[in-house]
């Protein structure tokens, strides 16, 4: 386990100086860091506009690692995510192991709309950029009895048949591969290509989702 006190300097350091950042694989900055099963909604606390977890005295410092074994209480979001735009990598981990990522171009975008199939410039998932898709947004498919985020979907047609790459489930789903999970769930193909939602064997539950930027322009923090 770490001590807060190490914690609480590396937070602090962060602030005041980007060589103390949470630096992830390929050299991107941590800015939002999920975590799977805790109840609250990915998709208000990543929209949570100014909000940032920089200098919570007390949180875990599992809230800034990859390593999901370590505890944590909360969506982590950095100040940094209110600087756009930037190149962006989002990782799918499990047990503080890396089980899938996505590089992007965020030239010309927001915070809100870089994770789009135009922007795509590398994946673990070989087809992601020439499969077609109904979904391709963070905000994703949002209705009365379904709350899909981080939704990267291949097609619907059923709930047998629904296939995809990616999708935050913020609580239970109408169709039964989105159930009877620890919410939210980060669901994942763990195929080379996209799974078929409903093929137990093709589809992880990673218990951390972590979005790591590089900025395309000079950021003020
Ligand atoms: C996380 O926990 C799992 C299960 O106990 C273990 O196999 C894995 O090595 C751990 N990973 C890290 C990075 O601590």
């Amino acid at each position: 386990m770490s001590s807060p006190l190490l914690c609480m300097l590396a937070l602090a350091s962060m602030a005041t100086t980007a060589s103390a950042t949470v630096v992830l694989p390929g050299g991107y900055v941590l800015v939002f860091r999920a975590t799977a099963g805790i109840t609250d909604k990915v998709y208000e606390a990543y929209t949570n506009v100014g909000y940032n977890d920089d200098h919570r005295i007390g949180m875990p410092c599992g809230c800034v690692s990859v390593n999901g074994n370590e505890s944590c209480d909360r969506h982590y979001r950095s100040s940094l995510l209110d600087a756009w735009p930037s190149n962006v990598r989002v990782s799918w981990y499990l047990g503080g192991q890396e089980e899938a990522y996505i590089e992007f171009d965020g030239t010309g975008s927001t915070y809100l709309n870089w994770f789009s199939a135009s922007n795509v410039d590398s994946s673990t998932w070989t087809d992601l950029g020439t499969e077609t898709n109904n979904f391709f947004t963070i905000e994703g498919h949002s209705t009365s009895t379904i709350d899909r985020r981080f939704f990267i979907n291949r097609n619907y047609g059923g709930c047998g048949v629904d296939k995809g790459w990616s999708v935050v489930l913020e609580e239970s789903d109408a169709c039964s591969w989105g159930q009877s999970l620890q919410y939210p769930a980060f669901l994942y193909s763990s195929k080379t290509t996209y799974a078929e939602w409903n093929t137990a064997a093709d589809v992880g539950s990673a218990d951390v989702l972590v979005i790591g930027v590089k900025f395309l322009s000079p950021v003020d923090i």
